[in-house]
């Protein structure tokens, strides 16, 4: 039934995106597959004209209510007015310059006195370089090279973070799952320097954590994770994971790229689990390009480079005077009401989903805490990657498209602009959109 149903959505999307197929085709001339993102949609992607508030317009004047946001990242919405100032004023001073500026002071000051772990921090210009630089002085402090990650764990897309990222979903073994390969030409000596851990079972990763605490530099964990659709981890898993590297010397790196939108101080806040070291973007930069990371003093002093520092670590782009003070707007609006809002509304788009889906009788979970939400068409508890990976993909794709169709961009996450009439147009829209498909 559901082929049917996702068929005729194909056509409906297809008759409402023609300049967006156009563009397309003279897009895969000059860039691979058309795109230099890691998703492709086929029939084929919706191409952006603009963006204005909790809306974007594609390039055939379609409205679309997001609740993608630039991967989480827009906080605030698309081009919000507070942001687009503090833009516009840093771009009439200039863009960036090698030297310092006051802006990245106020900001990382900001971060230092919201987020528990940061005695300090480094700015740079992606999450993926939040992450490799946090790895990197979880060794350079160490003395060690091998790091571990979990099982279907989203880092970034640098080298080391790119094992087991999307492993086969079987049941692992008493040894835990096998590091895997994400694409042809990885040094095989990548898979003996990354340890691969299973989620939720804190019994098989203290059992390999113990076996490889000799040469571990650190452990990098997402504290909800954000491709198991946000499912928080069991209780005491976290807290496990964190008394282990406590006991065995092995530095925890907790990766808030995303789940920094949770709280004024992010998950760890959030949650009660300070990591040694933080890896953060996306929000950080108030949607420009942006990351940070940082720690405890004794760990970033590697990076202190008054006479010489143990890390080099240049960047171009590094703490611009832009991304700061879009960063900077961005987090003085973000007070800790407007988290409450904020997590509030996820609490009831996740609420109403469920309403939704229960009345349709659709074997569905909705997963997330605070501003994330994730539905998934599985009946079954999502506790690790080969749970979350299982999914009912025709049906989920048919509801993608069907609310596209609609209006709708689905994804995972809110912004400030979000009213709970964007919530009920999001439900009202999903049911309508079901019953639809299941015709
Ligand atoms: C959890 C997590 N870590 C790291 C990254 C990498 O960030 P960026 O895309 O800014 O390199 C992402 C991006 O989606 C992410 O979700």
């Amino acid at each position: 039934m559901t082929a049917i149903g996702l068929r005729r959505e194909i056509d409906r999307f297809e008759a409402r995106t023609p300049r967006s197929r156009e563009l397309q085709k003279e897009a895969v001339r000059w860039l691979p597959g058309g795109s230099s993102r890691g998703v492709h949609h086929e029939p084929n992607p919706v191409f952006v004209d603009y963006g204005e508030g909790h809306y974007f317009y594609d390039a055939d004047g379609n409205r679309y209510l997001d609740f993608i946001l630039n991967a989480t990242s827009l906080i605030m919405g698309h081009a919000n007015p507070i942001v687009v100032e503090a833009i516009a004023e840093q771009a009439g001073r200039g863009t960036g310059f090698v030297g310092p500026n006051e802006t990245a002071v106020r900001l990382a000051r900001m971060l230092c006195e919201r987020v528990p772990s940061l005695d300090k921090v480094r700015f740079v210009n992606s999450g993926t370089e939040a992450t490799l630089n946090a790895i990197r002085a979880a060794r350079a402090f160490t003395g060690r090279h091998k790091i571990a990650k979990f099982a279907g764990a989203y880092h970034g897309s640098h080298e080391y973070v790119s094992v087991s990222v999307k492993p086969p979903a079987g049941p692992h073994g008493p040894d835990g799952p096998p590091a895997a390969a994400e694409f042809h030409g990885q040094p095989p000596s990548l898979l003996d320097d990354v340890i691969v851990l299973p989620w939720n079972d804190l019994e098989v990763c203290e059992r390999i954590l113990r076996r490889n605490a000799d040469g571990l530099a650190c452990v990098i964990i997402e504290p909800i994770a954000s491709t198991l659709g946000y499912a928080p981890a069991r209780p005491g898993f976290l807290e496990g994971i964190r008394a282990l590297t406590t006991d065995l010397d092995v530095l925890l790196v907790f990766d808030e790229v995303q789940t920094l939108r949770m709280s004024p101080g992010g998950a760890q806040e959030m949650l009660g689990v300070v990591p040694d070291l933080t890896a953060m973007g996306k929000m950080v930069g108030g949607g420009l390009p942006a990351g940070a990371f940082g720690g405890r003093d004794d760990i970033m002093a590697l990076f202190d480079p008054r006479g010489g520092a143990a890390i080099p670590h240049a960047g171009t782009f590094n703490a611009n005077p832009m991304t700061m003070a879009a960063g900077e707007a961005t987090l003085k609006h973000m007070t800790p009401d407007v988290y409450g809002r904020l997590n509030a509304l996820g609490e009831m788009i996740r609420g109403k989903l469920r309403a939704v889906f229960d009345e349709l009788e659709v074997p569905a979970q909705i997963t997330g805490i605070a501003s994330f939400f994730s539905i998934h068409f599985n009946a079954e508890e999502i506790v690790d990657h080969g749970s979350a990976s299982r999914d009912d993909a025709e049906l989920k794709r048919a509801l993608s498209l069907g609310l596209l169709n609609e209006g709708i961009m689905l994804g995972s996450t809110i912004c400030t602009l979000t009213t709970e009439s964007e919530v009920d147009e999001l439900v009202d829209t999903t049911r309508r959109v079901i019953q639809r498909v299941r015709e």
